[in-house]
């Protein structure tokens, strides 16, 4: 039996919303069919956007929303995407399957999306293959208010008041996709292309991010902090408020080969636990990263923002390799409950995360086909861990954890983080990772035990390759909970196997 000690009397750090953030790029049909179907569509929308999907987003509490891309960021020229419609340039997205970008979702769409959802804003600006220039009139565009070109543009384009862009990314995956630069010479371009991302009068200061390292390219972090510190003697607000990291889980990938990640639904129980074992490598990068930021940054200022990650499987048979669309199990569910918890637990430096991608690509928590949409397990963990967003990590103790999986799979059977929000709820979340065993979880408060009382609890549980389909559409959901009773000292909760559990506690 394990026991988890939480000290209610220890709080720790403040969990960003934005941990509970997501990530959209033009493509396959994450955008065009996922998001926007345009004004003239069959299917309900508002302005353009589905207006299934952004209900069904709001009700998960979406925080903040990173778009153009990704590898599509690098090449992404906006001012393709601004003015009538039937006059904005059509082009290859030659990075994503080779399909007609018709810049029908620019920026006024991005701006109007996240207004509907009432989220935090994340534009990725191009460095790869863009100019300074062109970022600088970008960002004059969407903030500046007075008499200027981009802002007469803007205005001539409909919209009279400058937008709030609330992060900008200043290049994505430069090491890659984004130029194949080196550590030393992104760093220096970073220095200049950041001086011309003008805060103008009056608007909320934009959060500078920086591209960070992909998995654990430490030396990058290194050289990168290296060549920019020198320029942030007193502090680095306005300079460098975050600097990124993509990790993706590839369950069944060997020696770099991209040909071959496994399937998303058909996989033994050994790839299960090799899959959490992959993704539990996310706690040893970010304290390893962290380490390397503490040295030049100690006060933890610039947030780490893991702003790409999630499972990466080969695509569905029969659809477009290009279009990264995978299904989603059980075993989603289990990885994305496991990486949250790590992430609420290294919440003094994780400043953001943003799951790759939020419909139709990679590990999405919503799946659409025509009119049709289903909610993922995914979605469903995001929904139960949205009370911690914004509240205050609780010191823990976890005690005798047995682990699961064998030999080099082998992971900690139950993954844990709890906070306390502002009206005193306390939020456990809970994964049980083991496929055939339950286990019972003794929970002890250190203060006031007697006084609190489950308010809420919910579960998801299933078998490692469940999954929802359009024809089945329920087989995985959030379930309320009850495998629980109340103790002198807390609880006791008996988790079952391959399960994801909340629990909420109020006085
Ligand atoms: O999310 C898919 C791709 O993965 C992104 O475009 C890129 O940034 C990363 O390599």
């Amino acid at each position: 039996m394990a026991k988890l000690v939480i000290n209610n009397e220890n709080k720790k750090s403040t969990i960003a919303p934005e941990i509970y953030g997501h990530f959209s790029e033009h493509l396959g049909r994450c955008i065009y069919e996922g998001l926007y179907v345009g004004e003239d569509s069959d299917i309900p929308n508002v302005k353009g956007m589905r207006k299934d999907v952004v209900e069904a987003l709001k009700e998960m509490q979406i925080p903040v929303l990173r778009w153009p891309g990704g590898c599509f960021a690098d090449e992404y020229h906006w001012m393709d995407g601004i003015g009538p419609k039937e006059s904005r340039k059509k082009m290859i997205n030659t990075h994503w399957g080779g399909v007609v970008e018709d810049n029908s979702f620019g920026t006024h769409e991005y701006f109007e999306l996240c207004n509907q959802l009432g989220c935090k804003t994340y534009v990725n600006a191009n460095m790869g293959s863009g100019t300074v220039r062109e970022m600088s009139e970008w960002v004059e565009y969407m903030t500046f208010n007075g008499v200027s070109p981009m802002a007469d543009l803007r205005k001539k384009n409909g919209h009279e008041e400058p937008w709030v862009v609330d992060y900008l990314g200043v290049g994505n995956e430069n090491w890659g996709c984004g130029g194949n630069m080196r550590p030393a010479y992104y760093a220096d371009e970073y220095r200049r292309y950041q001086t011309y991302v003008r805060n103008y009068d009056g608007n909320k200061p934009i959060a500078k991010i920086a591209c960070g390292s992909n998995n654990d390219d430490y030396e990058w972090t290194k050289v990168v902090l290296d060549t920019c510190y020198d320029h942030m003697p007193d502090g680095v607000h306005g300079f460098m408020d975050g600097l990124s990291l993509h990790y993706y889980t590839l369950p069944e990938m060997e020696n770099g080969n991209w040909d071959y990640k496994g399937s998303a639904t058909d996989f033994t129980e050994e790839i299960f636990y090799k899959t959490l074992k992959r993704g539990y490598f996310m706690d040893e990068i970010i304290t390893k990263h962290g380490e390397i930021m503490d040295q030049y940054d100690p006060e933890k200022q610039i947030g780490m923002m893991v702003d790409e990650w999630g499972m990466w499987t080969d695509v569905e048979p029969g659809t477009n390799p290009g279009f990264l669309y995978q299904q989603n199990t059980m075993r989603d569910a289990l990885l994305a409950g496991m990486t949250l918890n790590i992430f609420n637990n290294h919440s003094d430096r994780v400043k953001m995360a943003c799951i790759a991608q939020l419909i139709n690509v990679l590990q999405s928590v919503i799946l659409t086909d025509g009119d049709k949409m289903i909610k993922t397990p995914t979605y469903y963990v995001f929904k139960m861990y949205r009370h911690h967003q914004g509240a205050t990590l609780l010191g823990v103790d976890l005690l005798a954890n047995p682990t699961v999986g064998k030999g080099e799979f082998e992971v900690p059977k139950v993954f844990q983080s709890v906070s306390e929000d502002k009206d005193g709820v306390i939020t456990i979340t809970l994964t049980n990772n083991s496929l055939d065993a339950a286990e019972d979880v003794e929970i002890q408060l250190t203060k006031d035990a007697g006084a609190y009382n489950v308010a809420e609890a919910s579960i998801l549980t299933g078998k490692m390759a469940d999954h929802n389909t359009f024809e089945a559409p329920e087989v995985v959901k959030e379930q309320s909970f009850d495998k629980y009773t109340k103790t002198a000292e807390g609880l006791s909760v008996t988790l079952p196997a391959c399960s994801v559990v909340s629990i909420r506690l109020k006085k």
